[in-house]
């Protein structure tokens, strides 16, 4: 089912994704050389609670994991890509982190997810990989209005991941959202202009394109929820909560810096 959100309940979803990306920022400064992925879950739970939201992850059980996530972000790591579950690993430096938060609040949900490097070093590869996701979600935004076909969106993301280089799997992608995290419709990193469902004022998208830098397969980890490159290359991720409104697209999960 397409949810279409009333323009109080768009209120609520700019305060829900004001939150994602905030709890985001503290998460990402406080992250330095030697942090534990435990740690970061653990600042996570604590931001959650403070802000009297509820975690969209921790009893999240899908039919692509295996059994309740039980913590309150994915933080994926070099090779891993979409839903990294927290273990006990302390941070390099130049590792590449992702890290992917949904909350809800007051019974609205919004969903971001970053991608950055650990320390001071700046390997190209994952700069490169970084930049590409970040402007293909510029490119998504940047088509997204009332009226667009989501094809059109697709599209957009596929165009930049594939202009750049890297192969685009199909499996994950972005989803409509609202009063739950995970809805209808899906929204393919890759598409065909002019096709599928037509957008329209108070539709929240979660839009997420992610790469893998020399493959578009993905293998499990053994945690049963983790998911890495098949080839061990290195990966990356951006992700936005949008609203559709009467003339355009509005950005949800925008850090405070950016804000209006
Ligand atoms: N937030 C992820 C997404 O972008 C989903 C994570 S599901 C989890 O769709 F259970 F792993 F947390
Ligand atoms: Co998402």
């Amino acid at each position: 089912m397409i949810e279409i959100l009333s323009p109080s309940e768009i209120d609520r979803a700019r305060v829900t994704g004001a939150l994602v990306a905030d709890i985001l920022q503290t998460l990402r400064e406080r992250t330095t050389v030697g942090t534990n992925l435990l740690e970061i879950d653990r600042w996570t739970r604590e931001l959650i609670e403070k802000a009297g939201a509820q975690s969209c992850y921790v009893d999240y059980a899908p039919s692509f994991g295996r059994g309740p996530f039980g913590h309150y972000v994915c933080t994926s790591v070099n090779d891993a890509v979409l839903h990294g579950r927290p273990r006990d690993q302390r941070l390099a430096d130049g590792d590449l982190l992702t890290l992917d938060l949904a909350v809800l609040k007051d019974g609205i949900a919004a969903d971001s997810a970053i991608s950055f490097l650990v320390g001071d070093a700046r390997p190209a590869e994952s700069v490169a990989l970084i930049e590409a996701t970040q402007r293909a979600l510029a490119a998504a935004i940047q088509a997204a209005g009332p009226g667009v076909r989501l094809g059109d969106v697709s599209h957009a993301i596929g165009q930049v991941l594939t202009g750049s280089g890297y192969p685009v799997n199909t499996e994950f992608g972005g989803h409509g959202i609202g009063s739950t995290m995970h809805q209808d419709p899906h929204v393919p990193n890759t598409g065909r202009p002019g096709r599928g469902y037509t957008l329209r004022p108070g539709l929240l998208l979660a839009l997420e394109p992610w790469v893998m830098a020399d493959t578009d397969e993905l293998v499990t980890d053994t945690d049963g929820w983790t998911l890495r490159s098949a080839t061990g290359a290195r990966t990356a991720h951006s992700e936005h909560t949008v609203a559709i409104t009467e003339d355009g697209v509005e950005v949800l999960t925008l850090p405070a810096h950016l804000r209006v």
